[in-house]
């Protein structure tokens, strides 16, 4: 019997007689010829099948499969310049697997709700496939970047008595006797990490209560959180921009296809793989806004609309740093020559795509911190341990959270969060 391949492996097999279990996902017969559009998960390629070179049955059953039936082809691969992929099948046998009839997600345009009330079918189609490798290299580049600086992977834990990121946007869950929460950030976890074994990072799911309805908020989503003990902020704007570099390298690298299919240009991404990024603080970032006729003042949060005009500004991806005390959270370290701003900064991506990195030095005084936590309305006991990590050996340390839907979407050009993950979680969806 003939070798058994993926379609993505089709380039060493040319001239080869192969088999490959496919799913039809459409197709196009003369009376002498059949194309079937096919794929099996790891890419998508054309098969050919010739009315004189096969069997009547197997022709017949060419002309008869629909849509998402599966089944056993073999065939020689051959290249194929027209296509993004490269290479075909020209088909000598076909065998049915499972049949599949009126599948929902035809080749037409569907609106972006049916094809969310679908999605375990959509997740089939060329791109969500696109995306979904492109996810995968960025969460296999990130292991690989962090395994290279030295940093251990450090899991916190999901159910948390802790609220780090605000009490507006917690998931409340009922734990036995006690009030818990789903994780909105592993960082403090992080923190303590970092004090056990100096660079640790953190990548999984979190959790947010996200009222609105917005193209860059999921309620849930992954989340990447390095931390680092006798580092300062700036070290940490390093390596976050090596980071993004380095994510951005590793599609360009192995994702060429996805890009294609995605229509995504290669030459603009190459920009982003040029390190430094630029810098501006909050106060410059305000006043470039005020010059632009936006209606903002010193001390406002930047929504959407501010994000996308300053990050315009720039080709890389631009830190804005210093952001007021009052609009991000407790554990921020002081300005060292300023009370009213922290040692922090947000990385906004280009292309319009608002914040992906949100980090910062941390508060390594025991009282100060202790302070911060009261004035956030959040109870010290709860905090404790967390105080801990400043009672015995404190030293300066810092790190930050990568939003990997995020990253995802503006790495793609997506216009919206909800594509850059399998089953996207929002205000108004939870299924399938
Ligand atoms: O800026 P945030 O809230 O920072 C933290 O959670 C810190 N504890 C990180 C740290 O210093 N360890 O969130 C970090 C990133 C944001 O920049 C954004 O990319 C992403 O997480 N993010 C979201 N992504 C999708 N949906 C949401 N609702 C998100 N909220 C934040
Ligand atoms: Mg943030």
């Amino acid at each position: 019997m003939a070798k058994q391949i993926n379609i993505i492996d089709a380039k060493n097999h040319v001239n080869e007689t192969v088999r490959i279990g496919v799913w039809l996902t459409d197709k196009r017969s003369s009376g002498k010829i059949s194309f079937l559009q096919l794929r099996d998960g790891t890419a998508f390629f054309q098969g050919v099948v010739v009315k004189n070179d096969v069997s009547e049955a197997v022709f017949q059953l060419a002309k008869e499969v629909k849509q998402e039936s599966s089944m056993w082809v073999t065939g020689v691969i051959h290249e194929d310049s027209r296509s993004h992929f490269g290479y075909e099948i020209e088909i000598s046998n076909i065998e049915i697997v499972g049949e599949s009839e009126n599948f929902p997600i035809t080749p037409k345009e569907h609106g972006i709700e049916f094809l969310l009330d679908h999605r375990h079918l959509w997740l089939r189609s060329r791109r969500p496939y696109a995306i979904m490798q492109i996810r995968n290299e960025l969460i296999h580049a990130t292991h690989r970047f962090f395994d290279q600086e030295g940093f251990l992977k450090f899991d916190p834990p999901i159910l948390t008595a802790n609220a780090p990121e605000g009490t507006t946007e917690l998931f409340h869950i009922d734990y036995f006797d006690e009030d818990a929460y789903l994780s909105q950030s592993g960082q403090l976890y992080e923190e303590a990490g970092a004090m056990a074994f100096n660079k640790v990072y953190s990548f999984g799911p979190t959790f947010r209560a996200e009222k609105s309805k917005t193209r860059r908020h999921l309620t849930e989503f992954w989340m990447i959180e390095p931390e680092m003990a006798f580092m300062h902020q700036e070290q940490s704007l390093e390596i976050q921009e090596r980071y993004i570099a380095y994510l951005v390298q590793s599609v360009l690298d192995h994702c060429q296809y996805a890009l294609k299919l995605l229509d995504r240009d290669p030459k603009i991404l190459e920009k982003y793989t040029k390190t430094p990024y630029p810098r501006i603080s909050y106060d410059e970032a305000i006043e470039m806004l005020q010059k632009n006729n936006f209606d903002v003042k010193w001390g406002d949060d930047f929504g959407s609309p501010e994000e996308t005009f300053i990050s315009d500004q720039f080709e890389q991806p631009v830190f804005v740093l210093n952001y007021p005390k009052t609009i991000k959270p407790f554990y921020m370290k002081s300005h060292p020559t300023r009370d009213d701003v922290y040692l922090c900064a947000d990385m906004l991506a280009p292309e319009g795509y608002g914040e992906i990195i949100g980090g910062s030095e941390r508060e390594t005084d025991f009282e100060t911190l202790k302070q911060s936590i009261i004035d956030a309305g959040l109870k010290p006991e709860d905090y404790d341990w967390y105080l801990d990590l400043r009672r015995f050996g404190s030293v300066p340390h810092a790190g930050f959270g990568l939003g990997l839907e995020r990253a995802i979407t503006w790495i793609c050009h997506l216009d919206h969060l909800r594509e850059a993950i399998p089953f996207p979680r929002m205000i108004n969806r939870m299924r399938p």
